[in-house]
């Protein structure tokens, strides 16, 4: 079967006008990957998977998002479009944008955002500018520019985003036939959240899929919706989700408890660890994309949390390549040889 992307694979499912050109890089249709040497950490006979989404064309999952979004836009003959962003909403609101053939511009926490993702928007010709500030102040002064001005504001406060994300939902149920019993994911500005929990739920009232229970995880120094209260000065590895007002926030909380689940915290040591064990299984993700597994692993040591026979997924929600500086300096130096076999040997057995 060939894939075509989101759009054209769900098109009935999503709310996306008629008229609008479908302006796609046939994302999705990402792996559901085993993860055996973790699932036996996890309890007794557990099935445990990783949604890949690193693997979409600009590596993370904004990409779901981001072709009905720009689809949207496109549909309206915006000119451009503006979104603020700890990196990867950058890199998919710039790919789709070109390719639509609208100016897409980009503000961005300063010196808070990984290598490969601040190439990746540039790369793809986006306007980059970077705010004295975090990622909040700059969904701020995006959210009151977009009313501003006629520039559409692609964030995933815009509904559409949402649309073209909760397919991960739809297809995680397909190829596992219904909903895995517990699900869990890391949670930045909580659209993402927000989303699989729409999908799931519409794919539970059309095909009876059931519904998951949902662990939605955060870095300790950024996690306002454990707090309860907004986060001044966010910190952790974890860049990627070191927002301190998610725009999404009660959306999540409700998610989270509608599903039986809730929201917590981890140690930015924990999700390196994690990130560090994926790695081992040969799935390398970016540090906040192993934040999921890191806290449903501290819920079944820590609090012994029981998943003996059940059937998890987790969303690996980007990958390890946009984040190389992240690995290369904890890094040991890399030793230097001549260029000869004896010095090969040598190194090898020593
Ligand atoms: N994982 C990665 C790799 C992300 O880039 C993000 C969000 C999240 C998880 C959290 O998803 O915000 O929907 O709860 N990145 C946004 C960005 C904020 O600007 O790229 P969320």
């Amino acid at each position: 079967m060939s894939w075509n992307g989101v759009i054209d694979h769900y098109r009935e499912l999503i709310g996306l006008p008629s008229h609008a050109p479908v302006v796609t890089l046939l994302e999705g249709n990402t792996p559901l990957i085993p993860l055996p040497a973790v699932a036996k950490l996890l309890g007794k006979e557990v099935s445990l998977y990783a949604k890949f989404e690193g693997l979409n064309p600009t590596g993370s999952f904004k990409d779901r998002g981001m072709t009905v979004a720009i689809s949207e836009a496109a549909g309206r003959k915006v000119q451009s479009v503006i979104c603020a962003s700890t990196g990867n909403t950058a890199a998919s609101a710039a790919a789709y944008a070109a390719r639509a053939g609208i100016k897409c511009i980009v503000l961005i926490p300063q010196g808070k955002v990984a290598m490969g993702k601040l190439a990746g928007a540039i790369a793809y010709g986006a306007r980059v500018l970077q705010v004295e500030g975090s990622f909040d102040d700059a969904l701020t002064m995006v959210v009151q520019i977009s009313q501003k001005h006629s520039i559409a504001l692609v964030n995933s406060l815009n509904p559409f985003r949402l649309e073209g994300q909760k397919t991960a939902a739809f297809e995680i149920c397909d190829i596992l036939g219904k909903a895995p019993d517990m699900f869990c994911l890391p949670v930045g500005n909580a659209g993402n959240i927000t989303s699989y929990w729409m999908g799931f739920r519409q794919y539970h009232r059309l095909k009876k899929t059931g519904l998951p229970r949902i662990l939605g995880v955060q870095a300790e120094g950024s996690a306002p919706l454990v707090l309860g209260h907004p986060v001044e000065k966010p910190e952790t590895v974890a860049t990627a989700i070191r927002i301190g007002k998610p725009a999404r926030g009660e959306q999540a909380l409700e998610a989270a408890q509608e599903s039986g689940g809730k929201i917590i915290a981890v140690t930015d040591q924990t999700i390196l660890d994690m990130q560090t064990m994926l790695a081992t299984e040969g799935v390398w993700v970016e540090p906040a994309s192993a934040a999921g597994l890191a806290g449903l692993l501290y819920e079944v040591r820590t609090n012994h949390l029981e998943l003996d026979g059940q059937s998890v997924v987790t969303v690996c929600t980007g990958h390890g390549l946009k984040d190389p500086d992240i690995i290369t300096r904890r890094a040991p130096s890399i030793p230097l040889l001549p260029p000869e076999i004896q010095a090969l040997e040598k190194a090898l057995l020593a």
